[in-house]
């Protein structure tokens, strides 16, 4: 196994921190190659500049602008990008671990998907019918990932009626949005609630729901999510009447 450990928190010695730590070494001593992306370690740019994407032609930039134009394809991609490039070709499982910072993920973290998962690499890719392979298909197709969460609120609020809302649908956009989008399968995530006082008894129990987690990296099912192209959506792409009948939410789209 080649995973690829993206990590978004500033302080290595924070309760993220050492489950990073552990998760790393849990990994190796299974015998998992494994690559890190420490965000605030590499001082990662999160921020899109134009020169990101090489020059646009004069046509991009009358209608679409540089950031739509396909960099990946002609090759002038930022160094640091080619390089997350790189790990993410070579690693089958990805693991994205962060804190919960305002219902989403850190600033850092959202910054190396919009410079990472450009067009041509992430997205954009056609299939040979002519339909745009993505949800559930595309270049990322094939990949494991995992979402690994610390949170503060406790557990029973960001359950079924708690007043964080489900972190099911804290995480859709993450999850189904962004690595499902992708093509990735997407497996269940762990999610350390009551971050911010965490006894030893409960770091241990984290800890060890952790490496449950990393031992059944490889075989556990993914989320069922439905893949785009596989006749339950219309060609709109909205979901058939025949699914999921009379229900809306972010739940219609699971193949369940
Ligand atoms: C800027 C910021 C925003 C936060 N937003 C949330 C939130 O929306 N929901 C939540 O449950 N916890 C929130 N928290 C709490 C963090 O999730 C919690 O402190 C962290 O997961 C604890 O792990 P750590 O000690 O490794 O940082 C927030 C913390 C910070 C600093």
């Amino acid at each position: 196994m080649n995973v690829l450990w993206i990590f978004a928190h500033p302080e290595p010695r924070s309760l993220g921190g050492s489950l990073r730590d552990e998760g790393v070494r849990t990994l190796r001593a299974q015998g998992a190659e494994v690559r890190e992306s420490d965000l605030y370690a590499m001082k990662w740019n999160p921020v899109v500049d134009a020169d990101d994407f090489g020059s646009a032609a004069e046509s991009d930039r009358l209608i679409v602008g540089s950031t739509s134009k396909n960099a990946f394809k002609s090759g002038e991609l930022s160094a640091d990008i080619r390089a997350e490039h790189d790990k993410l070709t070579w690693a089958d499982t990805v693991v994205f671990q962060f804190p919960l910072w305002w219902y989403g993920m850190p600033a850092i973290l959202k910054g190396w998907f919009d410079r990472v998962f450009v067009k041509g690499f992430a997205y954009g890719v056609q299939r040979p019918d002519g339909r745009t392979a993505r949800y559930g298909e595309g270049a990322l197709a094939g990949k494991r990932a995992m979402v690994v969460l610390t949170a503060g609120a406790p557990e029973a609020t960001i359950g079924p009626r708690g007043v964080n809302g489900e972190i099911d649908d804290l995480l859709f956009p993450l999850q189904h949005g962004t690595l499902w989008y992708a093509g990735m399968s997407v497996l269940p995530p762990l999610t350390v609630c009551g971050a911010d006082r965490v006894s030893p008894d409960q770091y241990d129990a984290a800890a060890e729901a952790l490496r449950e987690r990393l031992r059944t990296l490889s075989t556990r099912d993914p989320i069922p999510f439905r893949s785009q192209n596989g006749g339950d959506y219309d060609d709109a792409l909205i979901l058939r009447d025949a699914f999921a009948p009379g229900r809306r939410g972010n739940d219609v789209h699971l193949d369940v």
